[in-house]
């Protein structure tokens, strides 16, 4: 049997912490968890105070769901149903935990950030290292001050291959979460004005995300976009912070990991391209340029810890998107067929503009009536309604006949469409419910994308239940 995640004793070691009372501290702890609804049996709860929450006051529902132990901090009452583990702050003993579980392990270990794509290439990374050897990845989009050390936490010590997300909102964020990380190989994904009201320009976005390279390990590899207009500040930083190698990825001339041709179909892509002097093909089983151009620095980042190439390309096949984030739907209704779109997680002008094109691709034979419901873009700060406007081009582009919008700021776009492409604006997602469950109708494909504050799943859940 493989060795548990951690024992009691190694993780009360490990954290700097102290055994509140007698216990059996060769008892085995299966997982790290932060939050007493998902907890399961064996786990170590560790108490965090958040903004809103204290996970104190949680202790007693974590042991009820099973937990092993909790971590808690001194001098503070908890309903303690099991063993506990104190500390002087938990979230310092959490880091400890994860900077332990990194310090044991021979994996080598990746670190993805990006102003966008950085789950769905954490994701494409996991299936496409799988049959290399065993794989350890993040969660969801754990990718914060307690996101990034919980994901080291749980990382089995037999683990070969890391793979690790890294967000941020301000600089100076990403530090001292890939100093936790220590990664191998470090990917940006592309810079884009995303989070923009937290910094005075893309350039300053840049040079946030050239803080993953500080914490590569001597010699790593540094994998960024060429197409990126900072591709040349990412690799001098990299260089800098002592990186061995660059790798180039995207459609540039001057890409070591380098797009020849996409031929994309409304199930996904065939890509060829080239990985220094080998020419491959494969397919991603998700439509939409953006994915294509993730996968170059997922397939770089495979050579580069030394997996399979030509099976981790094969892989991709199987890459599927996450909730929220494209998923798409066809439902059949008695005259043809309604497709809906599924981008309700996050938007961004980069993200917009990738989904914008992608829809652009959606063939309207089958679906001759193209809508589009937008909510705001949250986060942008003085230029947000000029990058909402800017949209209308895309918009065209993709071939939208109609546009619903609800929030503050999507009504710049809309005031900017011709009259003919404007459907309905309303001031809440709530807002657009009943026109658009009047409008929607065979034969449309209708995407609904907007950032995760602004709501927009609420109307992609009616739209489902409407059709399904
Ligand atoms: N290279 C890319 N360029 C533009 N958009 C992209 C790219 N990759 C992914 N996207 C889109 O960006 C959105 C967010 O994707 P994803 O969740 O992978 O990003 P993330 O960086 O993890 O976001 P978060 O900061 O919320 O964790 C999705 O709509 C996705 O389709
Ligand atoms: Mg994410």
């Amino acid at each position: 049997m493989a060795d548990p995640l951690w024992t009691l004793g190694e993780a009360i070691a490990s954290c700097d912490g102290w055994p509140d009372g007698d216990m059996d501290q060769d008892a085995a702890l299966s997982s790290v968890s932060i939050d007493s609804r998902t907890v399961e049996a064996g786990a170590l709860f560790v108490a965090i105070r958040g903004d809103n929450l204290d996970g104190h006051a949680y202790v007693g529902q974590a042991f009820k769901a099973g937990a092993g132990a909790a971590l808690v901090a001194e001098n503070t009452k908890v309903e303690a149903a099991g063993p506990l583990i104190r500390v002087a702050d938990t979230l310092k003993g959490l880091e400890r935990l994860g900077r332990s579980a990194r310090g044991r392990t021979r994996a080598a270990v990746i670190a993805v950030t990006g102003s966008v794509g950085k789950t769905g290439t954490k994701e494409a990374l996991r299936l496409a290292l799988e049959h290399s050897g065993a794989v350890h990845a993040s969660e969801k989009s754990y990718n914060n001050q307690w996101g990034v050390p919980l994901s080291l936490a749980n990382m089995a010590r037999e683990t070969r291959y890391g793979v690790f997300e890294v967000g941020m909102n301000h600089a100076g964020e990403i530090e001292p979460l890939v100093a936790m990380i220590r990664p191998h190989v470090a990917i940006v994904t592309t810079v884009e004005p995303v989070h923009l009201e937290f910094f005075g320009s893309v350039a300053q976005i840049a040079e946030a995300k050239a803080e993953i390279f500080t914490g590569l390990e001597s010699g790593g590899t540094a994998i960024i976009n060429r197409d990126n207009p900072h591709f040349g500040l990412l690799a001098r930083r990299a260089r800098e912070a002592g990186a061995g190698r660059v790798i180039a990825f995207g459609a540039h001339d001057e890409a070591d990991a380098q797009l020849v041709e996409i031929q994309g179909s409304a199930e996904g892509s065939t890509v060829w391209a080239r990985f220094g002097g080998e020419a491959i093909k494969y397919r991603i089983g998700a439509p939409g340029r953006h994915f294509v151009i993730n996968s170059l620095a997922v397939l770089a980042a495979v050579t580069a810890v030394g997996g399979d190439l030509k099976q981790a390309a094969a892989a991709l096949a199987r890459y599927t998107v996450q909730k929220g984030r494209g998923l798409r739907e066809v439902f059949t209704l008695t005259d043809g067929p309604v497709m809906l779109i599924d981008e309700s997680y996050n938007a961004n002008p980069a993200s917009m503009r990738a989904a914008l094109a992608a829809l652009g691709a959606v063939p309207r034979s089958a679906h001759p009536r193209c809508i589009v419901v937008l909510g705001d873009m949250l986060e942008l700060g003085d230029s947000s309604d000029e990058l909402h406007a800017d949209l209308a081009g895309p918009v065209d582009d993709a071939g939208v006949d109609v546009v619903f919008a609800c929030g503050r700021h999507m009504r710049a776009l809309f005031d900017a469409l011709p009259g003919e492409r404007r459907g309905v604006y309303a001031e809440t997602s709530q807002g657009l419910l009943d026109a658009l469950a009047g409008t929607v109708r065979a034969g449309d494909v209708v995407m609904i994308k907007g950032s995760l504050g602004s709501r927009m799943a609420l109307l992609v859940d009616a739209v489902r239940k409407q059709l399904g």
